[in-house]
């Protein structure tokens, strides 16, 4: 599927973008990978990281508010994995119009950037925090999934059609509980904090959401939503796993922040098919006769929801101990 293809990832240098394109190129044989980002500083940096793979990989400075730029670098484009964005709660909070302009219109710019060029797929990124959203990123990010959705319609009998993958926070990315944690350990401390006793969380790899998108990219009809069936755990296990015996301090929850991550509402129930491995939400409305479901599936009851405190799979203390081992910690 993505071998001889041309694959471009907005926010290329970032996390998923660099995890993405370490797999695509391990994985595949690629005719080119292009990053498109605007600091060319992680540009110089990502470069020399891919060094031996210099004659497939390009690097263009750009942003996603720009459209014109967006469609030059879309030319000869088959695939474009949408994860640029704003990402941070509390910077986003903070510049709401910034969130609004790189989250909501970047993602139309792109759409727009896809219609107009003869790019085939299109997937974004999504997050748990666009499901009920409680703060500013997670609304933008709601936006951008709907328009996402919306772009179907505008295909007409074009061979383009636009995905969504959702997750949460992958495991020891930035700004996540584990690098906090380990921050406390490394300085000698013996207390943990934790918002609240009874939070639970999904436990997703990078790896896991670079699979995923390669799913969408290959199954993908239009308008779908991908989403992991993966593990939760208590944030207090994790606090034990990481720090045995340790002394936990409850510390109440943050603006912002919620109790349980939300995958799937009651509501979406009613679209939501359940596979092995993932589930999809079908869209409420399909724009093109393409966009038939994957009967392979089956449809989940109704009242159904998937969130990380009604999981039916669980990590133990000793399954995160060993699963700790593998987490790259993001600095
Ligand atoms: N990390 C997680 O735990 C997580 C969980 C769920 C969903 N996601 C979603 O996954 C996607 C990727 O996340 P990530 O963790 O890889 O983020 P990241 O590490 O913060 O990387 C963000 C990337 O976007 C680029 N970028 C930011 N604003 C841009 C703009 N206006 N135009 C062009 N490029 C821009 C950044 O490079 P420059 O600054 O150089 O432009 C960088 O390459 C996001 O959509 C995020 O919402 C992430």
């Amino acid at each position: 599927m993505l071998d001889n293809k041309t694959i471009l990832i907005t926010g290329g240098t970032g996390s998923f973008g660099k995890s993405f394109t370490k797999y695509v190129l391990a994985h595949y044989n690629p005719r080119k990978i292009i990053i498109y980002s605007r600091d060319e500083y992680k540009q110089f940096v990502m470069q020399n990281e891919f060094k031996e793979y210099e004659s497939k990989m390009r690097y263009f400075i750009g942003d996603v508010r720009d459209k014109e730029r967006l469609k030059r670098a879309f030319e000869g484009v088959d695939y474009v994995i949408h994860a640029a964005a704003l990402k941070q709660v509390p910077a986003c909070e903070y510049n709401p119009n910034e969130a609004i302009r790189t989250n909501i219109n970047g993602a139309q710019n792109v759409i727009d950037a896809a219609l107009d060029t003869n790019v085939k797929r299109v997937v974004a990124l999504s997050t748990d925090k666009a499901v009920n959203p409680v703060n500013l990123y997670g609304g933008t990010k709601l936006v951008s999934d709907k328009l996402f959705v919306a772009a179907n319609a505008y295909a007409g009998n074009k061979d383009i059609n636009f995905s969504i993958v959702r997750y949460g926070n992958v495991a020891g990315s930035r700004g996540s509980i584990i690098p906090v944690f380990a921050n406390i350990i490394k300085n000698g401390g013996t207390e943990l904090p934790i918002t609240d006793f009874r939070m639970t969380r999904f436990w997703i790899s990078l790896t896991e959401g670079v699979e995923l998108v390669i799913k969408a990219l290959t199954e993908a009809k239009g308008g779908e939503t991908f989403i992991s069936r993966i593990p939760s755990f208590k944030v207090t296990d994790l606090a034990e796993a990481m720090l045995p015996g340790c002394k936990m301090k409850e510390i109440g929850i943050r603006p912002g922040e919620k109790l349980h991550e939300i995958m799937v509402t009651t509501e979406d129930s009613f679209n939501t098919y359940e596979y092995d491995k993932h589930f999809i939400v079908y869209p409420q409305v399909v724009f093109n006769d393409r966009q038939v479901p994957d009967m392979s599936g089956t449809k989940v009851p109704e009242g159904f929801s998937y969130s990380s405190g009604n999981n039916t799979e669980w990590l133990t203390v000793e399954d995160i101990r060993e699963l700790l081992k593998t987490v790259d910690l993001e600095k």
